[in-house]
C-alpha cells in the first residue's frame, strides 16, 4: 500500500520551485499563507504574496457548477449544471471529464483558480441532506466519477478539491458528530473514492470534514490526514478545513491540515505564537506551504492566472442538457413513453415549478443559472399550436420549511389575507418584525401564501433555492424574529380536519378570537429575550447542521364549508438556539378529512381527467445543514400525484429529487416515472426530448431507491441519525445495494435500475486473464432487441468472496454504458480490477485477496442479473486461475 507514482504537477522542476519559494519567505508570509480568509467575492479565500508572485488562491462551490458570489461577475451566473447525483447516473466517466472541464472553464473565466469540487461522500442513507451533491452508495461508480470530474476541472489551470475527508455522510449535526467506524469498513467504502482522487483524479486539493471520526475532528485526525492520506495514499497536494471546522492550532497543525478555512479563528496568529514557542515545530509550517504551493506551480497558476473573461456559454449549455438526460432515469414505464406527438391532441402539464427552471439543491453548492428554459415551455413548444394545452401548479411552491417535519401546511388557497388584498390573492397577510417581542413598528409586511418558514442558514443569500413563485424573506429575518399572520380560512368541505403547528420558540394559534393551540408560554414574551448564539460573522460560529427539532402541536376542529373562520397566529423566534444559522421554524399543517384535497389539486385533476395524457413534475427540497425530515414529496405533492393519476391512467410522473422518495402513494397508478434528479438549467429541454422521445432516458440508479425508510439496510437510531453525539457504522460494508442484499430487503428500485425506449438481451459471457493488475476481462455480447436506439449499462457483479471475513453477496465490480442501434449486437469488453475480489485485512493493514471461487454476474442492474459464471482463483496470484 505505499509506492505511489508522483502526479504530473509535482517533478522535480516544481519541487526546486517551490522549495526556493519556501525559504524566500518569513514565518509570518507563510503563516498568512496557510490562514484562509472570509472574501465575500470568493467564499474560501488565502491572500497573495505579491512579493515573490504568488497569486491568491481565490475559491468557488462546488460540485453543481460554480458559484459566483460577486454579482459584477457574469451578473453571478453559471452554467448550473445537473446535481452530481444526476452525473453519477449518467454512469459515464467520459462526460463526467467534460463536466469537470465546464466547471474548470467558468471557475478561471470568474476569477477563480480552485473548485471546491467534487464531494464523493458515499450516500449511505437516503434522508442524508447532502446525497444531491454525492455521486451515490457505490465506491467504484463514486471514484470513477470523482476522478474524472477532478481531471476536468484541473484540464485548466485551476485546482479541484475532494471533499469532505472523511466519513462526512450526514447532515444532523454535521459539525459535532462522532462516526464510529471501523477500520476494514472505513478502506472499503468511504475512502476508496479519496484515494482513487488521490492515485488516478491527481486531485490538488482535500477538504477536511466538520464531524469527529473515532473521537478525533477530521481536522485534527492524524491517522486520516498524515497516515493513511500521506502515506498510504502518496497524497502530495493540501487539505484545507471545510468551514469553521478547524477546531485547534498545533494539534490541527501537526495532525496534516495544511490550511485553515474561515470562521474558525484558530491559526493566523494563534498559529505563529505556536511555532513561536516550539508546539508547532518550522518543519511543519514550511511542509504546509510546500503542499499548498506544489499543485500551484505544478498546474500552471503563477503565470496562468483566473480573470473575468467570457466563456463559451452554449457549449456548456450542451454539457449541462446531455448529462440531463444521460442521467434521467426511466423507473417504470407501460408503454406510453415515448409520447407520440401525433396521437396527441391534448396534454395537461403540472407541478408546482412547472413554469421555472428552478429544482436544483440548496446551500453552498446552488448555482445561479444562466438560461432557463422551464418544463411548461419546453413542452409547449416542443407541441406546437395543434395540442390544446392546459397547466396548473396543484400545489403551492417548495421551500426550505419542506425540511421542517410534521403534516404538509395548510394550502393557500383555503386562505384570504386580511386586509383587503386582491380578491384573487391567497395566503394570510403577514407582518414580521426583525426582533422576537413584536416591537416597534413591523420591519416587512406582505401576503404569505402559507404559514411555513425554515429560515437562517438556508435563507442566506444565495443559499435558497425555493420555487421560483415563492418571494424570499430579506435576510434581516434570518435571526430573532416575530411574526403575526392573520386573515380568514374557509375549507372545501366540511368535517373534521386536525390543525398542526410545527415550531421552534412561541406561538399560539387562534381562529374566531378563540385560542386553538399555542406553545404554553406568552408570544414573545420574557422567554424569547432569552439570548441567541453568537452572531456571524467570525465569533464562535460553527456550521452546527441541524441540532434542534421544532416541536409538533395539533389540535382537531370540525369546520363547516363555506364558513369563513377568522385566522391569527402569532410567533417568536426567541429560542435560545435560534440566531444565525438556525431561525424561524414554523408551519402551519392540516390533516384533512379521508378524500378532501385543496381546490387547487381537485382542479388540477380536473385539467388531468380532460386531457389525453398528463405531465406532472415534483420536486423536494434538499440542502447542506439539514437531513430530509422523511423520505415523502413535500407540500401536498403525494396528494397531487394521487389525485392526477386517479384523474388520468396516462400519467407521467417526473419526479426532481436529489435522493429517492417514498412513492408509495402513486407508484402503482402512475403509467411512467422518469427520475430526473436536480437537473440543471437545461432541466425543461431535457425533460420535454425525453418525453418525446427526442432522446432517450439514458440513467440508471446510482443508488437504491426503498420502498420505505423502514426497509433500508439502517433503521436502528444508534446507526442513524446516531445518539449520545455518535453515529455507530455497524452496518459496516453493507452499504448501500450491499445491504440490500446481505440482508434480504426488497427495495422499490434496486441500484443500477433504468428502463429504455428499447429492450437489450445479453448472451456469451466470456472470460480470460486480465493484466498484472487485473482479476480478469470479461465479453459478453449485448444486442438491441428493439426498434429504437438506445444506451445500456452493462453492469458486472462479483458474488460473496471466498474470503475470512463477511462479504456481500453482491458488489460492483465494473460497468461500461454502451450505445446501440436497433437490431444490431455488440461484443463488450469489461475489465475487473484485482482490488474488487480484494478485502481489507484489518491484521495486516493491507489489502488481501480472496482465494477459491468467486461468482461473477453481468447484467442490467443489480436487481437484474442476466448472466453469470464462476472464476475459480486459485492463488493469491491473481492471474493465476483456472478457467
Ligand atoms: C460546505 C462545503 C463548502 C463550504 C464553502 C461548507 O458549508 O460544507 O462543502 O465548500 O461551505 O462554501
Amino acid at each position: 500500500m505505499n509506492s505511489h507514482n508522483n502526479p504530473s504537477w509535482a517533478d522535480s522542476r516544481v519541487e526546486k520551485l517551490v522549495g526556493t519559494l519556501v525559504s524566500a519567505m518569513t514565518v509570518e508570509e507563510k503563516v498568512a499563507f496557510v490562514t484562509g480568509d472570509l472574501n465575500f467575492d470568493y467564499g474560501f479565500y488565502s491572500a497573495p504574496l505579491e512579493r515573490l508572485g504568488i497569486p491568491a488562491l481565490q475559491m468557488a462551490d462546488g460540485p453543481a457548477g460554480v458559484r459566483i458570489n460577486r454579482a459584477d461577475v457574469h451578473d453571478g451566473r453559471a452554467t448550473s449544471l445537473p446535481a452530481p447525483i444526476a452525473l453519477a447516473a449518467t454512469w459515464d466517466p467520459g462526460l463526467a471529464h467534460r463536466f469537470g472541464a465546464v466547471i474548470g472553464a467558468e471557475c478561471l473565466a470568474s476569477d477563480h483558480n480552485v473548485s471546491l469540487a467534487p464531494a464523493v461522500d458515499i450516500a449511505r442513507v437516503p434522508l442524508a441532506g447532502r446525497t444531491f451533491e454525492s455521486f451515490g452508495e457505490d465506491p467504484l461508480l463514486t471514484s470513477d466519477m470523482g476522478v474524472a470530474v477532478a481531471r476536468g476541472i484541473q484540464s485548466h489551470p485551476v485546482q479541484a478539491c475532494a471533499k469532505h475527508f472523511a466519513v462526512n455522510n450526514q447532515e444532523y449535526q454535521r459539525a459535532t458528530i462522532d462516526a464510529v467506524i471501523d477500520e476494514r469498513t472505513l478502506m472499503e467504502i468511504y475512502l476508496p473514492p479519496f484515494e482513487a482522487l488521490v492515485r488516478d483524479g491527481e486531485v490538488a486539493s482535500v477538504m477536511a470534514a466538520f464531524n469527529r471520526i473515532n473521537g478525533d475532528h477530521a481536522c485534527e485526525n492524524t491517522e486520516l490526514l498524515s497516515t493513511i492520506l500521506r502515506e498510504q495514499f502518496g497524497f502530495r497536494g493540501w487539505v484545507m478545513s471545510d468551514y469553521g471546522a478547524n477546531h485547534s492550532t498545533a494539534a490541527s497543525a501537526n495532525a496534516g491540515l495544511d490550511q485553515e478555512q474561515p470562521a474558525a479563528g484558530h491559526w493566523g496568529e494563534q498559529l505563529a505564537e505556536a511555532v513561536r514557542d516550539g508546539r508547532v515545530d518550522p518543519t511543519v509550517l514550511d511542509t504546509m506551504v510546500r503542499r499548498i504551493l506544489t499543485p500551484l506551480v505544478g498546474l500552471g497558476q503563477l503565470d496562468r492566472r483566473p480573470s473575468i473573461a467570457p466563456f463559451p456559454v452554449e457549449t456548456h449549455h450542451a454539457v449541462a442538457l446531455q448529462v440531463a438526460e444521460e442521467g434521467t432515469v426511466l423507473l417504470r414505464n407501460n408503454g406510453l413513453l415515448p409520447l407520440d406527438t401525433s396521437a396527441l391532441s391534448s396534454i395537461a402539464i403540472i407541478g408546482p415549478d412547472i413554469d421555472a427552471a428552478s429544482a436544483q439543491g440548496g446551500g453552498s453548492s446552488l448555482v445561479k443559472p444562466i438560461h432557463q428554459v422551464s418544463p411548461l415551455k419546453a413542452i409547449l413548444h416542443r407541441l406546437g399550436d395543434d395540442v390544446r394545452a392546459d397547466w396548473a401548479y396543484g400545489t403551492d411552491g417548495v421551500t426550505p420549511a419542506a425540511l421542517l417535519p410534521g403534516p404538509d401546511p395548510l394550502p393557500s388557497d383555503l386562505l384570504s389575507p386580511d386586509g383587503g388584498a386582491e380578491p384573487a390573492q391567497h395566503g394570510l397577510r403577514a407582518q414580521y418584525w426583525t426582533n422576537p417581542t413584536f416591537s416597534g413598528d413591523p420591519f416587512l409586511e406582505r401576503v404569505d401564501p402559507q404559514i411555513d418558514l425554515n429560515v437562517g442558514f438556508f435563507n442566506f443569500e444565495g443559499f435558497n433555492a425555493s420555487s421560483a413563485r415563492v418571494d424570499k424573506l430579506p435576510g434581516d429575518l434570518n435571526g430573532q424574529i416575530s411574526v403575526r399572520w392573520t386573515g380568514d380560512l374557509s375549507v372545501p368541505a366540511s368535517g373534521t380536519y386536525s390543525l398542526s403547528v410545527t415550531a421552534l420558540g412561541t406561538f399560539e394559534l387562534s381562529l374566531d378570537d378563540r385560542v386553538l393551540i399555542s406553545s404554553g408560554e406568552p408570544v414573545g414574551g420574557e422567554s424569547a429575550t432569552r439570548a441567541a448564539e453568537p452572531l456571524y460573522p467570525y465569533g464562535q460560529l460553527t456550521l452546527q447542521g441541524s441540532t434542534t427539532q421544532p416541536e409538533i402541536h395539533d389540535v382537531e376542529v370540525p369546520l363547516v364549508a363555506g364558513t369563513r373562520y377568522r385566522l391569527r397566529m402569532d410567533y417568536a423566534a426567541g429560542s435560545p438556539e435560534q440566531g444565525f444559522l438556525t431561525g424561524a421554524q414554523v408551519r402551519l399543517g392540516w390533516r384533512p378529512p379521508a378524500g378532501v384535497v385543496s381546490p387547487a389539486i381537485a382542479s388540477a385533476a380536473a385539467s388531468a381527467a380532460a386531457a389525453d395524457v398528463a405531465v406532472v413534475v415534483v420536486r423536494d427540497y434538499e440542502s447542506e445543514h439539514a437531513d430530509r425530515p422523511h423520505l415523502h414529496l413535500p407540500n401536498g405533492q403525494d396528494d397531487l400525484v394521487r389525485a392526477v393519476v386517479a384523474a388520468n391512467p396516462r400519467t407521467v410522473v417526473a419526479v426532481m429529487t436529489g435522493a429517492p422518495v417514498d412513492m408509495s402513494a402513486w407508484i402503482d397508478e402512475a403509467a411512467a416515472v422518469l427520475h430526473a434528479w436536480y437537473p440543471g438549467q437545461a432541466q425543461g429541454e431535457a425533460l420535454a426530448r425525453v418525453l418525446f422521445g427526442d432522446t432517450e432516458p439514458g440513467g440508471r440508479l446510482p443508488l437504491t431507491f426503498p420502498r420505505d425508510l423502514a426497509h433500508t439496510p439502517v433503521t436502528d437510531p444508534r446507526q442513524y441519525p446516531g445518539t449520545g453525539g455518535q453515529v455507530e457504522y455497524a452496518d459496516g460494508v453493507f452499504v448501500g445495494y450491499q445491504g440490500y442484499a446481505q440482508h434480504g430487503l426488497d427495495p422499490l428500485f434496486p441500484f443500477g435500475h433504468g428502463l429504455s425506449y428499447t429492450t437489450f438481451a445479453y448472451d456469451d459471457l466470456e472470460i480470460s486473464p486480465g493484466g498484472p493488475d487485473d482479476l480478469a476481462d470479461l465479453t459478453v455480447t449485448v444486442t438491441n432487441t428493439g426498434a429504437r436506439h438506445g444506451s445500456e449499462v452493462i453492469q458486472v457483479y462479483l458474488g460473496r468472496l471466498p474470503a475470512p471475513v463477511p462479504t456481500p453477496p453482491r458488489r460492483l465490480a465494473a460497468y461500461r454504458k454502451v450505445r446501440i442501434a436497433p437490431g444490431q449486437s455488440e461484443r463488450v469488453h469489461l475489465t475487473i480490477p484485482a482490488r474488487a475480489a480484494s478485502y481489507w485485512d484489518v491484521d495486516a493493514h493491507d489489502w488481501a485477496r480472496a482465494k477459491g471461487d468467486i461468482e461473477i454476474f453481468v447484467g442490467a442492474s443489480s436487481g437484474d442479473l442476466r448472466l453469470s459464471t464462476t472464476l475459480p482463483l486459485r492463488q493469491a496470484g491473481l492471474s493465476e486461475y483456472v478457467q
